[in-house]
């Protein structure tokens, strides 16, 4: 199948070139948007990421110009307009389960820089200052750490901390799982989730139920002091609330790999431009808050899946096969 593929990078081309087989890919730097749409022209299928501009106008312009299959090469679909996709009839597969170890560890890194905080000791060695104030963390052994959304990858973070760190692990979710039950992990309200915990993991999707899910009433609600980690999907976290918890000191520390307002910065160099994001440069001058650019997912096994998964729903769609991978309008 012939397929424009949007916002390439070259860790993307190297894996799937790899795995290519009979589709013929033309990559493009460029982002999906409502300017860059005009590129997918011809092309009957379409490849995007998490941060690429899928509005209806874009799933509008797609259609009229041939494309009948957009293929996310991610997990979330939150950035999809399911409604323009109903009305047009473009097919939508995705990749949900490329390796939810991958941003699992990546959370569990973050809450250890956060808690251990590793950027400032790094940089205070490398300047020869070897005090040790202010670098003061916690054992994780025994501390209550709450897990929002026990999926694929909540699950693999539940896991680590309870097994490998001996944390106790109550979580939150809609529907429990019986790994988790297994494990002895306690499912509870989010209101006592909030209320209990010294560490917190965001890991559900971006949903209207899950918009700012921690908000300033949430925070109010939070143990003094915890530490909070998201790399689930930004607008998960109200930022502005929580630049007001950092500064009250009511939350002590946060690790983020995904933030708000960030399709229009991540995934690119910007070194040399002026940050013109007032938030998110409020939230980079916290010492207790430690920023990575949606990378959670970026491991060689990863995206070795990533491409192997995207390729086959594409061979799919066009032998006539059904894609177990295609999501349907409920999504
Ligand atoms: P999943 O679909 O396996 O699990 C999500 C879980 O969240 C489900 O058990 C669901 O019942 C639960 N949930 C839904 N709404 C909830 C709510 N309001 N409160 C509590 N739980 C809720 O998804 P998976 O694979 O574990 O991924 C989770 C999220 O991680 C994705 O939706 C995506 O946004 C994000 N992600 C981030 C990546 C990164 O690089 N930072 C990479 C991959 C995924």
């Amino acid at each position: 199948m012939k397929v424009a593929f949007f916002h390439t990078k070259p860790y993307d081309r190297e894996a799937f070139e790899a795995e290519r087989k009979g589709h013929e890919i033309d990559y493009f730097d460029q982002r999906l948007s409502e300017e860059t749409v005009h590129l997918a022209q011809g092309y009957p299928a379409v490849c995007v990421f998490a941060n690429d501009i899928l509005n209806a106008r874009v799933i509008h312009a797609l259609v009229e110009g041939g494309t009948k299959v957009l293929a996310l090469r991610c997990a979330g679909c939150n950035h999809v307009d399911f409604d323009a996709v109903g009305e047009t009839g473009l097919r939508v597969v995705n990749v949900p389960a490329y390796s939810p170890n991958a941003v699992a560890e990546h959370a569990v890194a973050l809450m250890q820089a956060v808690n251990r905080h590793l950027p400032r000791a790094v940089s205070q060695v490398r300047m020869g200052n070897y005090a040790l104030h202010g670098l003061v963390g916690m054992d994780v052994v025994d501390k209550t750490v709450g897990v929002v959304g026990t999926g694929r990858i909540g699950t693999v973070f539940a896991r680590i901390l309870k097994q490998g760190f001996g944390a106790e692990v109550i979580a939150h979710d809609p529907y429990p799982n019986d790994e988790c039950r297994a494990m002895g992990i306690d499912y509870v309200p989010l209101e006592d989730l909030l209320a209990r915990s010294d560490i917190i993991s965001l890991h559900c999707p971006l949903t209207e139920d899950s918009h700012h899910l921690i908000d300033a009433a949430a925070i109010s609600r939070l143990k003094r002091g915890v530490l909070i980690v998201n790399t689930s999907r930004g607008a998960v976290i109200d930022t502005q609330a929580a630049i007001d918890g950092l500064k009250s000191g009511q939350i002590g520390g946060l690790g983020i790999d995904v933030y708000e307002n960030e399709g229009p910065l991540f995934w690119e160099d910007r070194s040399d431009e002026p940050l013109t994001d007032d938030q998110f440069a409020r939230l980079l001058g916290f010492q207790n808050a430690v920023v990575t650019g949606h990378q959670a997912f970026l491991t060689r096994e990863a995206l070795d899946q990533i491409a192997k998964q995207t390729l086959e729903n594409l061979t799919c769609i066009e032998t006539g096969v059904a894609c177990e991978r295609e999501l349907t309008l409920a999504a």
